[in-house]
């Protein structure tokens, strides 16, 4: 459930007007909710009720540093994949404990920058990352509180692109590996193992492939505990998928997600993280567009709005299904016509969605895309030189500029000719 509502006919978000955000920033931005923000995360925290658990918010899904404020402000932890994130979770106020690190490409900068800074803990990939944090850590000075991340070999049912958890992925020590892996942690002076880490990939619509992941690490927990290792913490990625297409069925509920976490693993008494991005964010924004011409084709009609590919990649890299609505909503009844949307950018990749079904609209008039609050503005680019459109925030019937649309001035002197030119 989000708050992008329709009120007497026209969109709202929580108690905001879409066209009221659209008149004072200009189109296209990004709009997100506050409450639905909120919504999502307490619905995790509340599927772990009874464990003892953190919730650490996937920031790639979305890194705002409001968005991230007004998760950190109601506890929750942070996910971070690179420098760049951990530093904005700390300029947004989440403390060191409550920041997990993972990633296959931790560079020494990076690691120096979390030890020092505090971390809950890195979740380590490979051997040669293990290698490198024992080196950093005693230079440092700390013990590295690790977790492995481990392989299981488990599809996921998802995206190619986006999945994780097969062995011919990048991510991860193969499960199999596992024990020769957490020997040699033991033996390394910088380190401290605390746990196991799994992620199987993102927008999972089933929860077998889940229960399948996490029953091969509750029998490594024994395994690794029988080897004398201290397994406290259980770290179980992320991925729980989102309605995108809202006629299809609904993928499983957090609560469900929380059931199976319970009994697969409930009996380990170990402390639960999990990493959830998309199904925070996801839904608790709106990409709003205007529409510049309706064209006619040869057999078909283009709608051709103001934001492209570069604002929103997800259709063209994914071919990501994206509810497109219009602001003002349609009359009951009104007939509906097959469109194919698209942006100003130079390519054919830059299609929204084919032969969607469409009320009439007109040039000037709004749209907007359902489910693009996660891996919206993060992924967008200014290809084209379109500059990156600005994200808004709403919180009841309030609403605030989170990050400006630039100048062209801006974009263009970040440029610089050298001298012999
Ligand atoms: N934890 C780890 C280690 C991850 O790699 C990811 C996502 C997550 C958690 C969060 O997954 P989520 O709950 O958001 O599904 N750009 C793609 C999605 C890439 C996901 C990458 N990793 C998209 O737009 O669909």
């Amino acid at each position: 459930m989000d708050h992008f509502l329709y009120r007497d006919g026209a969109l709202y978000a929580e108690d905001v007007a879409i066209s009221e955000i659209a008149a004072a920033v200009g189109t296209p931005f990004y709009v997100y909710s506050t409450a639905t923000l909120l919504r999502h995360f307490r619905l995790f925290d509340e599927a772990l009720e009874g464990m003892d658990h953190l919730v650490c918010y996937a920031m790639k899904a979305n890194s705002n540093q409001a968005v991230l404020r007004t998760l950190a402000e109601v506890g929750a932890g942070m996910d971070v994949v690179s420098g760049g994130e951990y530093r904005r979770a700390r300029a947004a106020g989440v403390p060191g404990e409550r920041i997990v690190f993972s990633g296959v490409g931790k560079t020494r900068e990076e690691i120096r920058t979390a030890l020092e800074g505090g971390i809950r803990q890195f979740n380590v990939e490979s051997e040669p990352e293990m290698v490198l944090l024992d080196a950093v850590a005693q230079e440092v000075g700390v013990k590295a509180p690790i977790t492995v991340r481990v392989n299981p070999d488990v599809d996921a049912k998802t995206h190619a692109k986006i999945a994780t958890g097969k062995s011919e992925n990048k991510f991860g020590i193969p499960i199999s590996r596992a024990r020769e892996v957490y020997a040699m942690a033991a033996k390394m002076p910088g380190l401290e193992v605390i746990g196991i880490d799994v992620h199987i990939g993102s927008q999972l619509t089933e929860l077998e492939p889940y229960e399948l992941a996490y029953q091969k690490v509750a029998d490594l927990t024994e395994t690794l505990r029988a080897d004398g290792h201290k397994i406290t913490r259980l770290d179980l990625g992320g991925g729980l998928g989102i309605p995108y297409e809202r006629s299809n069925a609904d993928p499983p509920l957090p609560s469900d997600y929380g059931a199976l976490v319970k009994r697969t693993l409930g009996h380990l008494g170990c402390e639960i993280e999990i990493e959830p991005g998309r199904l925070i964010a996801g839904n608790a924004g709106l990409l709003v567009s205007e529409v510049i011409y309706v064209k006619s084709g040869e057999g078909r009609d283009f709608l051709i709005l103001d934001s492209a590919m570069n604002d929103l990649i997800r259709p063209a890299m994914y071919d990501a299904y994206h509810d497109i609505i219009p602001v003002v909503e349609p009359a009951a009844g009104v007939e509906m016509q097959p469109m194919d949307i698209v942006g100003p950018v130079c390519e054919s990749g830059d299609t929204f969605a084919k032969q969607r079904l469409m009320p009439p609209l007109q040039s000037g008039d709004l749209v907007a895309f359902r489910s693009a609050g996660a891996y919206g503005a993060v992924m967008s680019s200014e290809y084209n030189s379109r500059p990156l459109i600005p994200e808004v925030l709403v919180k009841d019937d309030q609403f605030a500029v989170i990050r400006a649309r630039p100048t062209f001035d801006e974009m263009i002197k970040r440029d610089t000719i050298p001298e012999w030119l």
